[in-house]
């Protein structure tokens, strides 16, 4: 039976730009006649060639996941796509979605979420086209997302009488001409982890040791239940906020120590456990804590990179390193050690994409709790926190023993990122590019018993495709490892978020055991001094500091 596509008549929407990770706006917007879907025909429209494909569906369930659904779906079948397999219940985590993609030899897939920012009628909605190497679309398309949806005309739906899709029935349905296949949004998943890492070694250190998960009612919570509780035994007070909601309890998702209070309360508390983690709203970031202490996911980056081979999945080492710009320098240390590669790319996931796909770097980490490998073409906060856990069950060792060796071997880079929050647009551009401005004064120029060696507004080829991305942060090089760095977020959805990015580098140990932001302090002023955050945008202190 022919169901009926309509054609829908819409003018475009000028505000349809993907960032740092896909298109983000407020739920109200989003939820504005038309805007999901014009912006879905651009999606469509760009990647082409999807008549008779299969792609995947699915988001982090926060508030207007099932709608969207229904919606892509419609216009899925619209569009001649041949099947969706979709997460029961429209979820997915983001890990999830692209391990999926990848298993199931998929065209691509389409992913929910607005990952760490807040849910809830209020909060944020965000949507992001993953390509078939489960990764996130490349800049070139998602600029031509951004064209196209510039001169929609309409978009193409099947009409309502197609019936809809019970997203919470496993098993195929059919809409129109196209099968809808719900699957559980767990189980492949928990299988990839169960191939990476010993279970059985984890399982004996869950028997003697405690861990403490926080899943902040986002996705994870199922994920969570079904391996380190179902599979690996962790008893139920391993696991805090694990029921997910649609507004993520009223919290903002984000792993960090500002936003994981219950979590850090209990890892500095008298009888904290011996692993405190958490993940964000999709799945993909991860904080790892130690018993009163916080590990900087730069330092993460470097433990696993120099501790690789002990985790069966990576027992025969790995061949490179990749790390974003502002992240800090300490993975580079551990692959020069070990004599491998290693990268800096711009901010964002997907510029990890061609060096995996390459098979140039196995671990790929960024500061802002994002840390994964070849595995997948996402970040992964599950498989961060199975990898540690998995680390302390091989050495017996505890996380603070683990950082003290590190550190003592590759030195120490005390590192920290203040952010300025919804800060008046024009201030925050106008304090970026004066900067830029003064870059060459900058060059060379001595103070505070330390050189700038170098200036630059850094620009990335990728040694792969030779595309180039101009204007990824300015980022000040000190004559002793120091780095100030400085760039505009792409994910806010308020005015700008500005981020200072600090380190400094310790390579005597040891000497100097200090807080970050003690062990910062210079850096702290030297970076007002230079680029004077404070004094334009009219703030005491930063928002977040992590
Ligand atoms: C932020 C992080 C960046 C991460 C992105 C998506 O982007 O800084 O590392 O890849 O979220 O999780 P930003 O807001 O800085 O553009
Ligand atoms: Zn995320």
């Amino acid at each position: 039976m022919a169901t009926p596509v309509q054609r829908i008549n819409c003018p475009p929407f000028t505000d349809q730009r993907p960032g740092t990770s896909g298109l983000r706006k407020k739920v109200t917007r989003f939820a504005e006649p038309h805007y999901l879907a014009m912006f879905v025909q651009a999606i469509f429209d760009a990647v082409g060639d999807l008549k008779g494909a299969t792609i995947a569906l699915g988001g982090d369930g926060r508030y207007y996941n099932r709608e969207a659904s229904a919606i892509i779906l419609r216009m899925a079948a619209a569009h001649g796509i041949a099947k969706v397999l979709v997460g029961k219940g429209g979820i997915l985590s983001t890990p999830a979605a692209s391990n999926l993609i990848r298993q199931r030899g998929l065209k691509g897939g389409i992913i929910l979420s607005a990952s760490h920012n807040p849910g809830g009628p209020d909060g944020d909605f965000g949507i992001k086209y993953n390509a078939t190497n489960g990764g996130p679309a490349p800049e070139s398309l998602t600029e031509a997302m951004f064209k196209l949806s510039q001169t929609l005309t309409g978009y193409d739906i099947l009409d309502d009488s197609a019936g809809k899709i019970d997203l919470d029935r496993i098993g195929t349905q059919q809409l129109g001409g196209m099968s809808v296949e719900i699957v559980d949004p767990v189980a492949d998943y928990a299988d990839l982890m169960e191939r990476l890492f010993d279970f059985d070694r984890m399982r004996n250190w869950l028997k003697g040791n405690r861990m403490l998960f926080d899943a902040m009612h986002a996705v994870t919570g199922p994920y969570a239940e079904e391996i380190l509780a179902k599979r690996l035994g962790a008893s139920a007070q391993s696991l805090l906020n694990f029921v997910p909601k649609t507004d993520f309890g009223n919290h903002h998702p984000d792993p960090n120590p500002a936003h994981a209070e219950e979590l850090m309360a209990r890892m500095w508390a008298a009888d904290a456990p011996a692993l405190g983690a958490a993940s964000d709203g999709d799945g993909d970031r991860n904080m790892i804590v130690g018993a009163k202490l916080a590990i900087s996911p730069s330092d993460s980056l470097a433990v696993l990179a120099a501790n690789a081979t002990l985790i069966p999945g990576y027992a025969k080492g790995i061949k490179g390193v990749a790390r974003s710009m502002p992240t800090s320098r300490a993975a580079d240390v551990v692959a020069a050690e070990l004599g491998i590669e290693s990268f800096e790319t711009p901010t964002g996931w997907k510029f990890f994409g061609n060096l995996l796909d390459a098979g140039r770097v196995t671990l790929c980490g960024e500061e802002s709790y994002g840390t994964g490998s070849d595995h997948v073409r996402e970040k992964d906060g599950l498989w961060a926190v199975l990898f540690w856990l998995d680390l302390l069950a091989a050495t017996g060792k505890s996380v603070p023993a683990i950082m003290d060796a590190h550190w003592r071997r590759f030195g120490r880079h005390y590192y920290s990122r203040h952010d300025y929050e919804a800060v008046d647009s024009d201030r925050a551009n106008e304090i970026v590019n004066t900067l830029r401005q003064r870059l060459p004064d900058l060059q060379g120029r001595a103070g505070n018993g330390r050189r700038i060696e170098l200036a630059d507004d850094f620009r990335y080829q990728d040694p792969i495709d030779g595309s180039i991305s101009e204007h990824q942060g300015v980022r000040l090089v000190f004559s002793d490892g120091g780095r100030l760095v400085l760039r505009l977020s792409g994910t806010g959805t308020e005015g700008a978020t500005l981020r200072l990015y600090l380190e400094r580098f310790e390579p005597k140990t040891g000497v100097l055991d200090l807080e970050p932001q003690v062990a910062l302090a210079d850096f702290i002023n030297l970076a007002e001094e230079l680029i004077g955050i404070k004094r334009v945008s009219g703030r005491a202190q930063p928002d977040v500091v992590t």
